[in-house]
């Protein structure tokens, strides 16, 4: 667990980059942290593995201040994964980089060579480790950063941004990954990111930043509920979402639900096609089975 408490802010002691940000992540959860670009995202993730230390207010990893741990504590449990992975890789090839951090660790040649196979396996790179990283594509080079911070075996990633530059299947593939790297490996995520598509699809819950506050969190069906505040921070809805808003206040269309994603999207259809009383809607029902994956997921 990583816990803010009335953390502030600021790179020049004159403007707030971060004001009174009260977040808390819990582990094992998928936490969305949305706000459009200059809202603080990147400072915050900073301060939740000690890269930058509050003007005021506190950083707790579980139970203990974040300035009480050493740097290698810090980076053992709780991973960061750039932006831009130009800024993270710096071995000359794969195997080194994904090597860099454990070798540090003080573990043994073979353990190091156990933990970088298996990050490289995790992220789908197992092809890579001789490559020189310079001739990685970027998406391959995103994928090695994140093998570099599972080396570790942290219990918690904060991803800065992980599906900025990618094309739409290189957003599928990471957001897959990262998903099951929660479900499956227990990892806790803090994804920053603007978004919204991304974020009914992947996450427990989110929390919304604008100009250096955390405006609301919750589920994102909460969250997203509350249009005027999503707007008023620069953001907008999921297009689905948009496209149901539009037809209940211009149709007067009512659903009881407001749907986030097109899987969501078509069992409200269904339902509502199902309930209308024209008979239209003969013969239409969900044919999707309990446990199938959603549409869109
Ligand atoms: N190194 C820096 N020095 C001074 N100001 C900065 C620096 N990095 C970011 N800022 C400012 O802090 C604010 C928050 O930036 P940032 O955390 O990068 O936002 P986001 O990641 O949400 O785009 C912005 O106003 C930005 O201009
Ligand atoms: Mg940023």
């Amino acid at each position: 667990m990583i816990k803010t408490e009335a953390l502030s802010f600021s790179y020049d002691g004159c403007a707030q980059a971060l004001c009174e940000i009260n977040l808390e992540l819990r582990d094992g959860e998928f936490l969305a942290l949305l706000g459009a670009n200059g809202c603080g995202k990147t400072t915050l993730l900073k301060h939740l593995n000690g890269l930058l230390k509050p003007s005021s207010g506190r950083v707790c990893l579980g139970d203990r201040e974040l300035r009480f741990f050493k740097d290698e504590e810090i980076f053992r449990r709780v991973g960061m994964v750039f932006q831009d992975p130009n800024d993270q890789l710096f071995g000359a090839t794969v195997a080194q980089d994904v090597a860099f951090g454990v070798v540090n660790l003080g573990l043994k040649p073979d353990e190091v060579a156990r933990r970088t196979a298996e990050a490289l396996g995790l992220v789908g790179a197992s092809e890579l480790p001789d490559k020189a990283i310079h001739t990685l594509s970027f998406g391959q080079k995103r994928r090695v950063a994140i093998a570099g911070v599972l080396a570790m075996g942290p219990q918690t990633i904060l991803l800065d941004e992980p599906t900025s530059g990618l094309d739409p299947r290189g957003v599928s593939l990471i957001m897959r990954l990262l998903r099951k790297l929660n479900r499956e490996g227990g990892i806790a995520m803090l994804m920053a990111t603007h978004d919204v598509e991304l974020v009914p699809l992947f996450s427990d819950r989110v929390a919304i930043m604008s100009q250096g506050q955390i405006i609301t969190e919750g589920p994102p069906g909460k969250v997203f509920a509350n249009t005027s505040m999503i707007r008023e921070a620069e953001l907008r809805l999921p297009r689905v979402s948009h496209l149901f808003e539009i037809l209940q206040k211009k149709e007067g269309l009512n659903f009881p639900e407001m749907p986030m994603t097109i899987g969501e999207a078509r069992r409200e259809l269904i339902r509502f096609l199902e309930s209308s009383s024209h008979g239209k809607a003969e013969g239409i029902s969900l044919r999707v089975r309990p446990g199938e994956p959603a549409d869109d997921a």
